[in-house]
């Protein structure tokens, strides 16, 4: 292995066929977006969450489900808020292990030989036998990299922080603590572009598919409404890995 390339693209909010989500078309920015990535030439794609535009819809996933295999590059797709995660497991990921006591979906995925971890925060918190599955992961092979929707901690979003943050992210920051490797953490949900580094892991937050959250004010407030995507190169062995995001000026 060289270089090994995946896109992650989030919050892509799919509204019922026909209908607009704030006025914005986001099957055609989904379209694009997916086109710039197949230029991108990826060796896998992640979709951090929040497929659908507000409730989840089955026939969205169904949608989703045929658009994404059409690809034919390997996908992962997670849990957002605005899913549900019953239909995402038996629409999206029927291969995966669904855990009906809970009604979570989460997993683990060697993509490259490199062990991630696909969380299911979408209730904005993780439920007690998730949070010791996610341990004994974290602790029995060396993960590196981490999948969940929302960021474990804020991000200086306003908007997000106040109403729509992480509910757990003091047990986020104390399992964490506890592990002794390196943990990188990519989200979406917050419709910005971060980069935090804390003590023991560090965060990028992916921008939307669908319109950009101003981080100056409490109330929700556009700052525009370029899709955007992350590339996520992974070079030397896993050892090194190097991200930008991408914006379609010209959407
Ligand atoms: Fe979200």
């Amino acid at each position: 292995m060289s270089e090994y390339k995946i896109c992650l693209l989030t919050d892509i909010h799919l509204p019922r066929r026909g209908e607009k989500a704030m006025e914005v078309d986001t099957y055609k920015n989904l379209e694009n977006v997916i086109q710039r990535i197949i230029g991108e030439q990826p060796d896998y794609i992640i979709n951090a969450g929040d497929i659908c535009f507000k409730e989840p819809v089955e026939e969205t996933y169904l949608w989703f489900k045929n658009y994404m295999d059409s690809l034919n590059i390997p996908y992962s797709t997670i849990v957002g808020n605005h899913d549900d995660s019953k239909m995402m497991a038996s629409i999206v990921h029927p291969e995966l292990n669904f855990n009906k006591d809970t009604n979570e979906l989460y997993y683990v995925k060697y993509i490259n030989g490199i062990k991630f971890i696909f969380l299911d925060s979408g209730r904005g918190e993780l439920s007690d036998q998730q949070w010791e599955w996610f341990r004994s992961e974290l602790e029995n092979d060396e993960a590196k990299y981490i999948i969940m929707h929302h960021p474990p901690v804020e991000a200086h979003v306003p908007h997000m922080d106040i109403r729509y943050s992480f509910n757990q992210s003091e047990r986020f920051l104390n399992l964490l603590a506890a592990h002794k490797g390196e943990i990188t953490i990519f989200t979406g949900h917050y419709h910005v572009e971060r980069t935090i580094l804390k003590p023991d892991f560090n965060i990028f937050i992916t921008p939307s598919c669908f319109v950009q959250i101003d981080d100056r004010y409490e109330e929700f407030q556009a700052d525009h409404k370029y899709p955007c995507f992350r590339n996520i190169y992974i070079e030397r062995e896993g050892t090194e890995m190097i991200s930008t995001v991408k914006y379609l000026y010209n959407n």
